[in-house]
């Protein structure tokens, strides 16, 4: 009750266009809320298609206490369900990833099949109903090859966005891609000041040099604005310009929040890369550099850069209440080949050194918030989605 009051405080005290209280970093109780509101119901990226490409295969999704095996059954459909044995509950696949007939607990060798099914279960009384004991299952859909999970019982709906965004996923071929790299991140802060962190550009031009030297968007937002609005005028290329925004609190009711722009990249630059020059083949149907990126957004920890010929996907999961792991994919066309068309060095370059950037900021702010003198601070105008973040996530956690 005591606790329940504190939290109702905190959300009531909350100062719109400052940020967040010490508090909502440091108490246990509205971490548990957080999982329970935010990470046991919105979608979130799980992986790849490309990723499990035979019945069989598997790769382990781990956060806060939780663990996800992601498969594909006998008939290729994705599955996904929890690591947790339905005896009495060990882990039943240790292994990050894998190829697997069926799930065998390594505790008393309960069996499951690749549907979640138990199929085995040694020296049990007559009554045990074997079809009563299958996994915990957890909910999947794809969005081209990119594997979406949620746990909740009855998760918020995606179809506005897919609707919403077909023209989107044809142009880049969201069906024809593969993962070439992913890379995790472990970052010693709460994860909402890793997830405040990225939405806003306010700190690009100080903090982040080399993203600065091929983004538009680390300009002010005078000079950004004015290269945004050349883009939509002068459209070079197929890709859609026209924003949908519908992410955090400007979510469609039922529908999980979500959210497409595009934005010009500096004069000249083609890409996300060292030197703005292409690393892999274009993506889908795109014939030509058009010198821009697309952000998509998917709920509130999934996260989308899309270049013309690669696409970044981000992901913020907690660990505990003191730690989270920024997850890094990127992705080429399904057909490049390695070492040919792109090389994993050049791809991963410039994201590589940004979430390096990102992390030491990130570490720093968590080190001062921690401060007995930390105080919540006006937000800047480049700041309005933290803000919308932040809205959203009082709502979400009330
Ligand atoms: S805990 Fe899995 S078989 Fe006993
Ligand atoms: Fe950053």
């Amino acid at each position: 009750m005591g606790a329940d009051k504190s939290i109702c405080d905190l959300i009531k005290n909350y100062k719109p266009g400052y940020s967040l209280e010490q508090n909502f970093y440091k108490n246990p109780e509205l971490y548990e809320r957080e999982l329970e509101k935010i990470f046991f119901q919105n979608w979130f990226l799980a992986g790849h298609t490309s990723q499990i490409q035979n019945a069989g295969d598997y790769f382990l999704l781990d956060f806060a206490n939780e663990s996800i095996i992601i498969t594909r059954n006998k008939e290729g459909k994705v599955k996904a369900h929890l690591n947790v044995c339905r005896h009495r509950g060990s882990r039943i696949c240790l292994e990050k990833n894998g190829n697997a007939k069926s799930f065998t607990c390594p505790y008393h060798a309960w069996s499951y099949d690749l549907d979640g099914n138990l199929i085995a279960a040694r020296i049990m009384a007559d009554d045990f109903e074997k079809s009563e004991n299958g996994l915990h299952k957890v909910h999947v859909e794809l969005v081209g090859g990119l594997i979406f999970i949620s746990l909740a019982e009855k998760p918020l709906s995606l179809n506005a966005m897919k609707d919403d965004l077909k023209d989107v996923f044809k142009q880049f071929g969201f069906d024809n891609m593969k993962l070439a790299m992913q890379k995790s991140y472990p970052v010693k802060s709460n994860w909402k000041l890793a997830v405040e962190n990225y939405q806003e550009c306010y700190h690009c031009a100080p903090s982040h040099k080399d993203f600065a030297k091929i983004h538009a968007m680390a300009q002010s937002p005078e000079k950004f604005n004015r290269q945004k609005e050349a883009l939509r005028e002068n459209p070079p290329s197929i890709v859609r310009t026209k924003a949908s925004s519908f992410y955090f609190d400007l979510a469609i009711p039922g529908e999980e929040g979500y959210q497409y722009d595009r934005n010009p990249l500096l004069p000249g630059k083609l890409s996300g890369s060292k030197d703005g020059k292409p690393v892999a083949p274009l993506l889908g149907d795109l014939k030509k550099y058009d010198g821009a990126a697309s952000e998509f957004l998917v709920g509130p920890v999934t996260f989308f850069l899309i270049y013309d010929d690669h696409m970044i996907g981000y992901r913020f999961l907690p660990t505990t209440i003191d730690d989270c792991i920024c997850d890094l994919f990127w992705f080429v066309r399904a057909d490049a080949v390695e070492g040919k068309d792109y090389n994993q060095g050049d791809l991963s370059w410039l994201w590589h050194v940004t979430i390096l950037d990102d992390e030491e900021i990130i570490v720093n702010n968590q080190k001062g918030v921690n401060s007995k003198y930390y105080k919540p601070g006006r937000l800047s105008e480049m700041e309005h989605f933290p803000q919308h973040f932040l809205n959203w996530y009082l709502q979400a956690i009330s």
